[in-house]
Parts: structure tokens; C-alpha cells; sequence
């Protein structure tokens, strides 16, 4: 009927894969929403740019200025016109400049306060009076000597019929103010501070006020006389040597300032040659990176005119002037900001959206161990290579595409971190991160228990990983003075890295907005540091697919997860335990009763001569836990052997803690025995797991089911792991949904989660039939049901019975009864009686109970009565006129009692009277009872 070919690696593996497609499907809007999620995020970062864009990069301050010069009847306005003169002064820096207007060419003095104080000693800084510096050296001093006074001109010269600049050419004008990013203007001129004439002697009236046009704009400038001094030098080294040291500045109070203006070497200038170097200085303040454009006035082309004029005056006499009339920028384009935000905050952005994948599949794993949905899915045959890859495999699939929603949506949307990026290389970059990510959460899932701890640990680790990276990690690689050792050393945490590689992904994808230089492409692989980042991705991804590999196995295999630590030198307890074992096995033989021999000689006769007949077969079966702690080993099972033929079904009893439990994970091939041989169909449960599975069931104490998913969905899973196939799988997932009684109004499509108890405990023993074993555990089927939902279940089980072994543990002796063909009891790990329930109630009773209850006068003659029908009888209970004796069988015909009964009537008062034959509760506590005494001794 059933194929009963063992399911090979792939079918184990379609099984497993298409239970979690159904598991998914039912989870579809969550998963949905995990996929959509990276849209809302990406549509975020949108919204930010949006607003970015109309507050701060087309707001009006940030673009050149406009008016309305034509207005049409309704105050609409028709034209506008835009253009320097209608910007403000930060608006002009972003107009188009046709033809940059003429600058006044200024030269840059020090502020009075850093000024040099040669030879005044500081009484000027006090006056704010000291001279503007000038340093002069050559081959020849007294040319330079001639030089240097032709450099300043004794006079301001104004000329009343302004023309232009032409007036302000005669002087020599300067500024002290910084010579910033000058959007087309002299800072010195729209600046509030004064122009400065410098003069070798300042009159006493020196200040005089002047319009000046810098068209299209008007200023008015107060210019102020300055004192400039003119000193030698001997030679070029001792200016250096004055400069460097003059620009020393000594803790945050005192600061030994002494700036000159600008010095000149004039070489070997003579009347033939004209040489000369000159000084000046060019310290940038640092670049703004929202700043599109910039333009630094460079106040050199003054100096170089001051020089060559003084040169001019010694060839030709003073008369000489060589007029420097301005100096002009070139034309430049209308600009705009053009700041791309979403690329300067995407990296902490989207490392939030990629490590968010990692709490989902962190606890998805948890959840299948807390449920213990793995060990119950191990018992029906499915391995851990088909688990880890079926897992591995669907949460690559999510990830991917969840990665490619966000690539697609992202580029859609029009994010240049997307669109200006290879997208081969983010894909990889990418790619390889959500491996190395599945492979953590396969790791970490060994250490949780819980998936509500996963969860919040997990989420604690993708907000502070988006933080750490933002807030101080990024500060670190842009400060220059980090130690770039130690940066990769931080890539090495997997939040980091990924922040790495988002990081270069975003700093190319501005330069290309800034200054159109190609985004991030695999030619610049090694000059951003993404090789780094992708090396460190996937060495990490191996050894986190190693360690979780290594902790899974030691986490399912032994309680120990740090084998490779425990020491060598400690001596090993086995040597100790086999004398141990020895000596018990001799006291076991010794005391083993009758039935128990027996059932070990037929165990080794089938040993022999091995015959399908029976379905399960164990010899000698032995587990013995390690001890721990201090204590000694415990012998879980010892010498177990049984033997069950197909059609029966063998009840185990026995008291909490007596190794039902070990020996049934035994037989399912959860654990390995000590020693000793099980075998499932002729199959050796330690070399043919694989093939027992295909036909083994196990029904375990507690419901693993998956609340999703509905009982049907549930029998297809485990047909399929049965090797279950196409018609023959969907007859016996109705077969057996009709015989257990969950088929009606549509019970088998509801997910699990919401059946009853009753219904659940149903499943779960369809689920161990499926497929028709040949050999079913069931472990305490019917604890917790109401009687009635009881009587339902063991009909499905006495119906399976006909074609399968079962072994069945229980607690409850009425289902003993009435469900098993034999029984035995065990106790301390060995099987103290074996038989059918009439035989060892026969055995182990062997007695009547007679109960009788009269007025306390009268409990002398019930005793008599009791001495009459049966010397042999045992008084096992008295309280308050009732009481209790064992009569054994075969003293007592049943008449004889009810007519030494009827006879004590006429004499005194019988309240009441029973007599009952022993019941299997007391043949077992008597088992239990003796064997645990005798055990003490032992
Ligand atoms: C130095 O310059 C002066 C003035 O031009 C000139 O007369 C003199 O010969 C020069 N001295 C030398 C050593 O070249
Ligand atoms: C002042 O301007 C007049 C005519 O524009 C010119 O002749 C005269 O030389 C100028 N004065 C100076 C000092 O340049
Ligand atoms: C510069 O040279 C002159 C004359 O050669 C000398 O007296 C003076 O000490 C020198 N100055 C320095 C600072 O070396
Ligand atoms: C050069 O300019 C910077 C900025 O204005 C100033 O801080 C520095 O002291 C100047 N250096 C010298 C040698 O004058």
C-alpha cells in the first residue's frame, strides 16, 4: 500500500521546504510587510530629501535672487528677472556671472592684535598701534635698501573726478579680513572692517571716508591710514626662521603671535635682472562639504605689482607708476545647492533597514528550538543537513529579495546612493553581508532559548550597531587622527563593516552629485576600502558557518558545549562505571524474574535468527549518562530486552524518572545507547536511522505543533518526510484526518493553534500514524483529556494497532488496559515484569481485596470472619470501622465469602461491604514498590 523506500536528502528536503512555503504563506502579510518595509524606508528618506530640497537647497536664500519686474492685471507675476542685483549677498553666490565685475586688488595685512611687535616690545599691541611688518632680503642690500622704500607710497592720492578704480591704483589699499570664498566680491570691500592705506609715516589726520562702487553694488569704505615698516633681512633662511617662529601659539592663553604682511627676497636683482621670490600666506580654513562651489581669493597679484613697481621707480626714477588697476575672476554658470541628504544620512539608514532582517530570522530559529519543533521534526527523520539547508536556503531567498526590493525601490524612487553606484558591486556587497548575517543568527540561535530574549537582544544590536556607525565610528574614519589600525579592527563587529561599505557607497555617490566624478565602480575596489570590508565579510561568513555548524552539533549531540575545554588529565570515569555496571548486571540477573528471562531468551533467539515477525527488537539495551558535578553516572536503561511483534502494542509503566523516556529517545534515534543493539524491522537504529525513520511515527508527551499551520497541512509535511507522494500522500492525509475524527466542518484547514486540546492530542497521533508505520512511539497519548475525547483517541490508536507495533508509554492504568497487549513495568531504568495485563494482575495480585465496614464494636468479628474464609489473609487497612484485607485466590471461592457474608449480616450491623478483584494500580505499586526497596539494598 505504502512505498516504503526510506526519503532520501531531497525529498526530506522538498518535505521541509514546502511546509515552511505553507508556514510563510500563512505568515504572508508579515512577510509582506518585511518586504515593503525597505519601500516605506526608502519613501522616508525621499520625504527627507524632499523637504530638504525646498527648505534648504531651492529655498531662496540658496539660489540667485529674483524679482518680478512685469505683473500682469490679477497681480500675477509675469516676468522675472533674476540676477545679481536683485541677490543678496548670499544669494550672489549662486548667480550665473556673465562677466564678473573688476575687483580692487587688495593686500592682505594681519589684524592689529598678531601684528609684529619687532622691536616696540608689545607697548603698540596695548595702542593696537603696531606697524604692518614687511621683510625684505636679497644679494645686495642697499638695492634692496632703494627696493623697499619705493615699496610704500609717502601719500594717499585722491582724485576728486572718480573714474573707477583708476583713483584707488595710486595706493597701496589692504584689508584684514579673511580672504574667504568670495562669490565674485573682494571680502575686504562688502565687509563692515576698513580699508587700510599703508604709509611709511601716518599724518595726523588720517581718516577719510569715500564712496565706493563695486558695480552693481555701492559701498561706502572709511579708509584708514597704517604704518608699514620696511626691515632687512640678511638672508632668506632668517625670514623663514622669523615667520615660523612669529606664527607660534603657546597653550590657549598666551599666544606669541607676530604676523608680518608678506616678506620679499629680491635675489640677485640688479639693473639687468629682475628676481624675487615672495611670501604670503594661503592657510585655507577647512572646505565646507554643503558648499558646492568654491572659490578662494588668492591676494597675491598686489604683492607681485608692489614689487615690480618699486623695481620700475628704481630703473626709470619716481616718477615711474605701473597702475594695477583690479583684478578679475572668470565668468561662471548660474549654480544651485545641490546637497544630496538622503546620501549623507543613508548609511545609518540603511544599515538599520539590512540589519533588520536580522531579528526575523534570529527568532524565527528560536521559536522552531523553544517549540522544540526541531527535536519532534529530528524524530520523523528530518537531519540536520536538510534542516540547515532548507533554513539557510529560504532565509537567503527572503533576504535577496528583500535586498532587491531595496535596490529597485531605492532606484525607482530616484536615491542617488542607489542610482549612482555599480550595481553589480552593491549587489555583491550586499549579498555577501546577508550571508554572513543568516550565518550569526544560525550561531546565536544555539545560545537562546527564549525568542522573546532573541528578539529584544536582537533589536538591541541592530539600533546600536545603526548608532555606534553614525555617532562615533564614521567620526573616527573622518578624523584623520584615528589610528587607521584600529578602524579595522572595529570593521571586524558585523555592524561595523556593513556601515563601512555603506559609508564609501555614499561618499562616491556625493562626489558624483557634487563634482561629477564616477560613483563607486569595481575599478575603485582597492582605493575605497571595500576590499577591506568585502575580505572581512567573508572570512567572517566561513567562520561563523563553522562555529554554528560546531555548536549545533555539540547543543543536540551532548549537554557539553565546550567539549574541546574539558581536561585531558582529568581522569576518566570509565573505568570505574564498567566495574560498577558489571556488578550491577549480576545483581539484575540474579533477581530478574521469570518473565523477564524469558522475554531476554526469545530476544536472543530472534538475535540469531532474525525474522520480520517482529517489528522491534532491543538486546541488552544500555544508556548511561556521564556524571556530572560530582555525581555519579546514571544508568538510564540497563539490559534492557524486548522484543514487540507488528499488530502489538506494548505498554510501558513505570514511575517518573525510570528511563522511558531515554529509552524511547533511543529508539528514535535522538540519542545513542551505551551499548546494546536496537532493531526496527530487521534495521539497526545506530547505522540505518535514515531508513527506520521512513517507517517510524512517534506521538510525543506534548503537542509540537506549528499554531499556523492546520492539521492538514501538518499530516502533508509528515507524509512527504515518510516519502509520501502525490495521490497515495493526499489519500492517507485523508484517511487519516477521517480517523481521527477531524474532518468535519472544515476542523482541517483551521491552523493548529486554535484547536482544542482534544484536537491537538488527535493530530498528534495522526501525525505519528502517517503513512502507516511500522512501528509507533507514543508517549502518555491521552494525558490532559476529558474522558470522552479519550475514549475517542484510544479507538484511532486500537484502530492503527491492527497493522503496527506500538510502543506506548503512560500514567494511566485503564488505558493500559485497555489498549495494550502486554505490559511491562519499569523501574530504575530495568523492566521488573513483563506480560499481558490478566497474567501479572494474576501474578502480582493473585489476591481479592475485601473491604467491610461496621460499627468500631464489631471490627473483632469482621476479623474473625475474615480468619474463617482465610487464614492467609492480610488486614492492609483499618480506619474508623472500615476495613481492608488481601485474600489471596486460591484460598476463596467468591460463594464462600458472600455466605460467611450473608451469615455476619444476622449477627451485627454490616454498614457496608465490597470485594473486589486487584486492579493493575496495585499490581504496579507493589512492582514499583518492591523493586525500589530492593534497589535501596543493593
Ligand atoms: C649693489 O647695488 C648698487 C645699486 O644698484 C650697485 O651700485 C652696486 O654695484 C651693487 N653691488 C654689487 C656687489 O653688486
Ligand atoms: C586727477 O585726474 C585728472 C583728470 O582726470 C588728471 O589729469 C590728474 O593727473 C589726476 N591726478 C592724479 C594725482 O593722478
Ligand atoms: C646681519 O649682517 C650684519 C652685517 O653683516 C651683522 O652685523 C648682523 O649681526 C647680521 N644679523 C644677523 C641676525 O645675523
Ligand atoms: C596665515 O593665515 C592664517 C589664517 O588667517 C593665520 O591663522 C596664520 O597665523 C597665518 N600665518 C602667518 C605665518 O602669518
Amino acid at each position: 500500500m505504502t512505498n516504503h523506500v526510506s526519503a532520501g536528502f531531497l525529498t526530506r528536503a522538498n518535505a521541509l521546504f514546502r511546509k515552511n512555503l505553507t508556514f510563510q504563506k500563512r505568515n504572508i502579510w508579515s512577510n509582506v510587510r518585511l518586504i515593503v518595509i525597505p519601500f516605506y524606508l526608502c519613501l522616508l528618506l525621499v520625504g527627507i530629501q524632499v523637504l530638504f530640497d525646498t527648505q534648504v537647497n531651492n529655498s531662496a536664500d540658496n539660489r540667485c535672487g529674483c524679482q518680478c519686474i512685469l505683473k500682469n492685471g490679477d497681480g500675477k507675476c509675469e516676468r522675472k528677472s533674476c540676477g545679481l542685483q536683485y541677490s543678496s549677498i548670499k544669494q550672489a553666490a549662486f548667480c550665473a556671472f556673465p562677466n564678473p565685475p573688476p575687483l580692487l586688488p587688495l593686500l592682505h595685512i594681519p589684524r592689529p592684535e598678531t601684528r609684529s611687535v619687532d622691536g616696540s616690545r608689545g607697548s603698540c599691541r596695548r595702542r593696537g598701534s603696531c606697524p604692518v611688518t614687511i621683510l625684505v632680503t636679497g644679494n645686495n642690500q642697499s638695492l634692496g635698501a632703494i627696493l623697499s622704500r619705493n615699496l610704500l607710497r609717502t601719500s594717499f592720492t585722491m582724485n576728486s573726478s572718480d573714474i573707477f578704480l583708476r583713483n584707488l591704483a595710486y595706493n597701496v589699499l589692504s584689508t584684514t579680513s579673511e580672504a574667504d570664498y568670495t562669490n565674485f566680491r573682494e571680502p575686504g570691500i562688502y565687509s563692515d572692517l576698513p580699508i587700510f592705506n599703508i604709509q611709511p609715516r601716518c599724518k595726523s589726520t588720517p581718516n577719510l571716508s569715500f564712496s565706493f562702487r563695486q558695480p552693481p553694488l555701492k559701498f561706502y569704505k572709511e579708509v584708514r591710514c597704517v604704518r608699514g615698516l620696511n626691515l632687512w633681512r640678511n638672508n632668506s633662511k632668517e625670514i623663514n626662521d622669523e615667520i615660523y617662529k612669529g606664527n607660534y601659539r603657546q597653550g590657549n592663553h598666551e599666544e606669541i603671535i607676530n604676523e608680518v604682511a608678506t616678506a620679499y627676497d629680491f635675489l640677485d636683482t640688479d639693473r639687468n635682472n629682475f628676481n624675487v621670490a615672495i611670501w604670503y600666506n594661503s592657510t585655507d580654513k577647512g572646505e565646507f562639504k554643503m558648499q558646492d562651489r568654491r572659490v578662494k581669493m588668492v591676494r597675491v597679484p598686489r604683492l607681485v605689482n608692489l614689487a615690480s613697481n618699486a623695481y620700475l621707480q628704481f630703473l626709470r626714477g619716481p616718477g615711474t607708476k605701473m597702475l594695477f588697476d583690479f583684478v578679475k575672476e572668470m565668468p561662471k554658470q548660474e549654480t544651485r545647492l545641490r546637497v544630496d541628504i538622503a546620501s549623507i544620512i543613508g548609511p545609518i539608514f540603511l544599515t538599520w533597514v539590512i540589519l533588520l532582517l536580522f531579528p526575523v530570522i534570529l527568532t524565527s530559529l528560536v521559536y522552531e528550538k523553544q517549540q522544540r519543533l526541531r527535536i519532534i521534526m529530528k524524530m520523523h527523520g528530518l537531519g540536520d543537513a536538510p534542516y540547515w539547508m532548507v533554513s539557510y536556503a529560504y532565509f537567503l531567498v527572503i533576504s535577496t529579495l528583500y535586498i532587491v526590493c531595496l535596490m529597485i525601490f531605492g532606484s525607482a524612487i530616484g536615491l542617488k546612493f542607489f542610482r549612482y553606484n555599480d550595481y553589480s558591486m552593491q549587489f555583491i556587497f550586499y549579498f555577501l553581508y546577508i550571508n554572513l548575517q543568516i550565518s550569526i543568527a544560525f550561531l546565536l540561535s544555539s545560545a537562546f532559548s527564549r525568542a522573546e530574549t532573541a528578539s529584544v537582544a536582537a533589536y538591541i544590536y541592530v539600533f546600536g550597531s545603526g548608532l555606534l556607525g553614525g555617532f562615533l565610528f564614521q567620526f573616527m574614519l573622518e578624523g584623520l587622527t584615528f589610528p587607521r589600525s584600529w578602524i579595522f579592527v572595529m570593521q571586524l563587529y558585523p555592524g561595523l563593516s556593513l556601515y563601512r561599505g555603506l559609508y564609501e557607497f555614499s561618499e562616491y555617490a556625493l562626489k558624483k552629485t557634487l563634482n561629477g566624478s564616477d560613483g563607486m565602480k569595481w575599478k575603485h575596489f582597492s582605493d575605497s576600502a571595500m576590499d577591506e570590508v568585502f575580505y572581512i565579510i567573508i572570512i567572517e561568513w566561513f567562520l561563523t558557518l563553522i562555529a554554528a555548524y560546531y555548536m549545533d552539533r555539540v547543543s543536540s549531540s551532548a549537554k557539553y558545549p565546550f567539549v574541546f575545554l574539558k581536561n585531558p588529565f582529568k581522569k576518566s570515569p570509565s573505568p570505574k562505571m564498567h566495574s560498577f555496571r558489571r556488578q550491577g548486571s549480576a545483581v539484575s540477573i540474579e533477581m530478574e524474574k521469570l518473565d523477564v528471562i524469558e522475554e531476554r531468551e526469545k530476544v536472543e533467539k530472534l538475535m540469531l535468527e532474525p525474522s520480520t515477525s517482529h517489528a522491534i527488537v532491543c538486546d541488552n539495551l544500555n544508556k548511561v549518562y556521564p556524571g556530572r558535578d560530582g555525581n555519579p553516572p546514571k544508568m538510564a536503561v540497563q539490559g534492557l530486552s524486548l522484543a514487540v511483534s507488528a499488530g502489538e502494542c506494548f505498554g510501558m509503566l513505570g514511575p517518573n524518572g525510570a528511563g522511558k523516556t531515554s529509552f524511547i529517545n533511543m529508539m528514535t534515534g535522538l540519542v545513542k545507547p551505551t551499548s546494546g543493539t536496537a532493531l526496527v524491522q530487521g534495521l539497526d537504529t545506530c547505522n540505518d536511522m535514515d531508513k527506520v525513520y521512513t517507517n517510524m511515527g512517534v506521538c510525543p508527551q506534548h503537542d509540537l505543533l506549528w499554531e499556523t499551520l492546520s492539521g492538514r497541512e501538518h499530516l502533508l509535511f509528515y507524509g512527504r518526510l515518510k516519502n509520501l507522494k502525490g495521490s497515495d500522500l493526499n489519500q492517507a492525509v485523508e484517511e487519516s484526518l477521517k480517523n481521527v475524527s477531524l474532518f468535519r466542518g472544515g476542523v482541517a484547514d483551521r491552523p493548529a493553534g486554535k484547536y482544542s486540546g482534544g484536537m491537538k492530542r488527535r493530530l498528534s497521533v495522526a501525525i505519528s500514524l502517517i503513512g502507516s508505520p511500522k512501528v509507533v512511539y507514543m508517549d502518555e497519548p491521552s494525558t490532559g483529556l476529558d474522558p470522552a475525547s479519550r475514549m475517542n483517541l484510544w479507538t484511532v490508536i486500537k484502530r492503527a494497532k491492527k497493522h503496527t507495533a506500538i510502543i506506548l508509554t503512560t500514567h494511566s492504568m485503564e488505558e493500559a488496559e485497555f489498549l495494550c497487549d502486554r505490559l511491562g513495568i519499569f523501574v530504575d531504568g530495568r523492566l521488573q515484569c513483563i506480560g499481558n495485563p490478566k497474567e501479572l494482575k494474576g501474578r502480582y495480585g493473585g489476591s481479592y481485596v475485601f473491604t467491610m465496614t461496621t460499627s468500631s464494636e464489631h471490627e473483632k468479628d469482621v476479623e474473625m470472619l475474615v480468619q474463617h474464609v482465610s487464614p492467609n489473609a492480610k488486614k492492609v487497612y483499618h480506619i474508623a470501622g472500615t476495613q481492608k484485607f488481601e485474600i489471596p485466590k486460591e484460598d476463596v471461592r467468591i460463594s464462600d465469602v458472600f455466605q460467611a457474608v450473608e451469615k455476619a449480616k444476622s449477627n451485627f450491623k454490616v454498614f457496608a461491604w465490597g470485594l473486589a478483584d486487584t486492579t493493575l494500580e496495585d499490581v504496579f505499586i507493589k512492582v514499583a514498590r518492591t523493586s525500589q526497596t530492593f534497589n535501596v539494598f543493593s
